[in-house]
């Protein structure tokens, strides 16, 4: 068992997620909380990092956190209510959406920290080096220099079940359903399980910060 993810970590990462969530819900999509979107992009989209038979590879996806196991089901249900009552109705299923992900995916009662999600559109490098090596490195940055963790992970395909299922949704929650259609099929998941984490801020200069060395 490898404990509780460091606080700043926690700090930089799920929270300052949940603040733009709580922003959006109070203020609604301004122009200022568009441009810190812009800015926090890093933290929204990753850049995941692999190598393997596909070589070594960087490309950005959008990741988000998976609830512990006990909460998916519940989780899947509000999901799919949300769906069903707000399809094509903007307003009602973007606010409906932020409270699901303050509820669920920002809730430290709730959220597994150390599980990460995000979804693969294609068969490309990323799919074909964590296929063959089960390996993935997240680069989380918070910018200008303020932040930079290396999150280093066991990362396997998943094609079916509630973790696909529940991935697809969460990207539907945002993208699909307030405006009534799909833009594109489920695509398979990608679960990112948390084994390291360095801290690559130029002051603290890649140590490793979970497990903790001491
Ligand atoms: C901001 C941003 C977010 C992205 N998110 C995803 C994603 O969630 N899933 C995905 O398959 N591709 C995503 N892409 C596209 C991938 O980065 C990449 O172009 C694609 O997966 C193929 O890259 P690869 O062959 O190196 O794996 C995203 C691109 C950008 C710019």
């Amino acid at each position: 068992m490898l404990g509780m993810l460091p606080e700043k970590y926690l700090e930089d990462t799920l929270r300052y997620r949940r603040t733009l969530v709580e922003m959006m819900l109070e203020r609604g999509m301004d122009e200022s909380l568009e441009c810190e979107l812009v800015r926090r992009s890093l933290l929204l989209s990753p850049i995941v990092a692999t190598c393997g038979p596909a070589g070594p590879n960087a490309a950005p996806f959008m990741v988000s956190y998976l609830v512990k196991e006990e909460y998916l089901e519940e989780a899947l249900e509000k999901m799919r209510d949300i769906s069903k009552k707000y399809w094509g109705n903007p307003h009602q299923a973007i606010s409906s959406a932020a409270r699901f992900l303050l509820d669920y995916v920002y809730n430290e009662d709730k959220v597994d920290p150390s599980r990460m999600v995000s979804h693969v559109m294609s068969k490309g490098h990323t799919w074909i080096n964590i296929a063959s090596t089960g390996k993935a490195t997240l680069a989380f940055m918070v910018p200008p220099d303020k932040a930079a963790y290396e999150v280093r992970t066991r990362a396997s395909i998943v094609e079916s079940g509630g973790i696909y299922e529940y991935t697809n949704m969460l990207h539907d929650l945002m993208h699909a359903v307030p405006h009534g259609e799909r833009s594109h099929p489920w695509y398979p998941a990608i679960l990112f399980e948390v084994e390291e984490i360095y801290d690559n801020s130029y002051k603290v200069l890649g140590k490793r910060i979970y497990p903790s060395t001491s």
